[in-house]
């Protein structure tokens, strides 16, 4: 089984074929910073984790627009070039409780076919997330391209901007435990590996959703 370096995973994000590349990698950097230092504190491989957390949106390497699309259009770029391991997280990252699954992948949020997502329901009922997954959904919940945040201030960011709805209450839900989760193994809060993310608060784009006076 071949793996992914960081170089290489820099490139290919570097050679996508997309137009307004800038703010994904800022974002797939920030996210791969977390991973890294998630993973480092938890003893794992940080390095592996930081080559997942850049590669985790590659499935947006083609259109900005793709939703949901994104996850299996990453996992096939991801496996057709032989990494297997890395392809994973293409798949798991927006989903943070299996139950989850299905409620996000309606036909009203997502092109997919019927097929496609009993596709994916059988990949995360058979494979469950393991540490390295749920280290990426944190991490995809607070870096984003202006910097590294609270996950709180990342999802209501995105609630202001798109509605809160009956998943969006799940997810939250969902992405809180994986938090508490991780924590338990550390034995502190998360934020006290990130100080920067003291200085970004103020610098959501909450103030660009809201009129602040
Ligand atoms: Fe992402």
């Amino acid at each position: 089984m071949k793996n992914l370096s960081i170089e290489e995973a820099y490139k290919l994000l570097e050679e996508a074929p997309r137009k307004n590349k800038e703010l994904w990698i800022k974002h797939s950097v920030n996210v791969a910073i977390v991973s890294e230092r998630l993973a480092e504190q938890l003893n794992l491989d940080s390095k592996k984790a930081y080559v997942f957390g850049l590669i985790h949106d590659i499935g947006r390497r083609q259109k900005e627009h793709v939703g949901l699309r994104h996850i299996l259009e990453g996992y096939k770029f991801l496996v057709d070039l032989g990494y297997e391991e890395e392809s994973r997280g293409c798949l798991t990252h927006t989903f943070y409780d299996r139950s989850l699954v299905i409620p996000n992948l309606t036909k009203e949020n997502t092109n997919l076919t019927r097929s496609e997502i009993d596709f994916i329901s059988k990949y995360i009922n058979k494979n469950g997330f393991n540490l390295y997954d749920k280290i990426l959904q944190i991490a995809d919940n607070m870096g984003s391209a202006s910097g590294i945040n609270t996950i709180e201030r990342r999802r209501t960011e995105s609630m202001l901007r798109y509605g809160m709805t009956d998943v969006s209450e799940k997810n939250l839900r969902g992405i809180f435990k994986i938090q508490n989760e991780i924590e338990n193994k550390l034995g502190y809060c998360i934020y006290r590996l990130f100080p920067e993310v003291s200085d970004n608060i103020s610098k959501t784009l909450i103030k660009d959703v809201i009129s602040l006076k």
